[in-house]
């Protein structure tokens, strides 16, 4: 564990999971100065050390195993000094490029794994924690949630986290809120570590500083879904909306 979550004049206590790359860490570092950050990932603490934002706390918690990371979570929170929540962005999340379309017993268990069992291990031992604050609860899914060739482990984590969220939010109505994002394609390390070649797509793909951005305001106006991808960003979703 590093860091304390003493909050000063810091005004909400924010939980990112996958928050030391990528999409994680650019809301991390969007958020820093004015909110209370603890950040979560697989890497070790030494690994990440001097990536994250100034003040931020970062526990270790491998979402390979779910039931684990849930608990690491819960302990890093109480070991931060915190006892509520008032956002939990449950963001890490992992895929494998399936080979001509077929994908590895082991890439469908580590994607379950990972990108919805975690997740609903973390939401459910999270809840009381969200609930002190009337806090809320953000998982972030994918527009591959609707289908997509060549990653069907991960769209069918997604659209669980589709269906996760639409049951939570009415499961917990009045005690915590709940929503899902779907981001679009972003220029993280995502796909090369997933074995994915983007080629010349890439060169479309929207900045994670602006992804992070819409999901900033996506998660202060609390609604569900929501999808973040050029639609959004090219009618100023990057540069309007609420602040977080
Ligand atoms: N980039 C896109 O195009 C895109 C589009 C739609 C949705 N998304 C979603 O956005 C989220 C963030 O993706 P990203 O693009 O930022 O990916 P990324 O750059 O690869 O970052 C992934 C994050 O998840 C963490 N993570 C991966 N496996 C983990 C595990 N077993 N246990 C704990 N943490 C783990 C990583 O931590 P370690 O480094 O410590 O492993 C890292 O912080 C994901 O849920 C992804 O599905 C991304």
């Amino acid at each position: 564990m590093i860091g304390s979550g003493r909050i000063g004049a810091k005004s909400r206590r924010i939980l990112i999971t996958g928050g030391n790359a990528g999409l994680g860490l650019a809301l991390a570092r969007k958020l820093a100065r004015r909110h209370s950050l603890l950040l979560s990932g697989r890497k070790s603490q030494r690994e990440v050390a001097g990536t994250l934002p100034p003040g931020a706390g970062y526990v270790v918690a491998d979402q390979g195993d779910p039931e684990m990371s849930a608990q690491a979570l819960v302990r890093g929170i109480g070991d931060f000094g915190w006892d509520s929540l008032d956002n939990a962005v449950l963001n890490a999340g992992v895929g494998f490029a399936a080979v001509d379309g077929v994908d590895s017993t082991d890439a469908i268990r580590q994607t379950l794994d990972v990108n919805l069992l975690a997740v609903m291990m973390q939401a459910q031992a999270l809840f009381p924690l969200l609930k002190k604050s009337r806090g809320t609860l953000s998982l972030i899914g994918s527009v591959a949630h609707k289908g997509s060739a060549t990653i069907p482990a991960y769209a069918a984590s997604k659209a669980g986290l589709h269906g996760l969220a639409r049951a939570l939010r009415s499961e917990w109505s009045g005690q915590v809120s709940v929503q899902v994002l779907h981001p679009g394609p972003a220029k993280t390390g995502l796909h090369d570590k997933a074995g994915y070649d983007s080629g010349r797509m890439r060169a479309i793909f929207l900045a994670p500083d602006d992804v992070a951005s819409m999901m900033a305001s996506a998660i202060a106006a609390r609604r569900s879904p929501v999808t973040l991808s050029w639609v959004r960003y090219l009618n100023g979703g990057a540069y309007t909306g609420r602040r977080l």
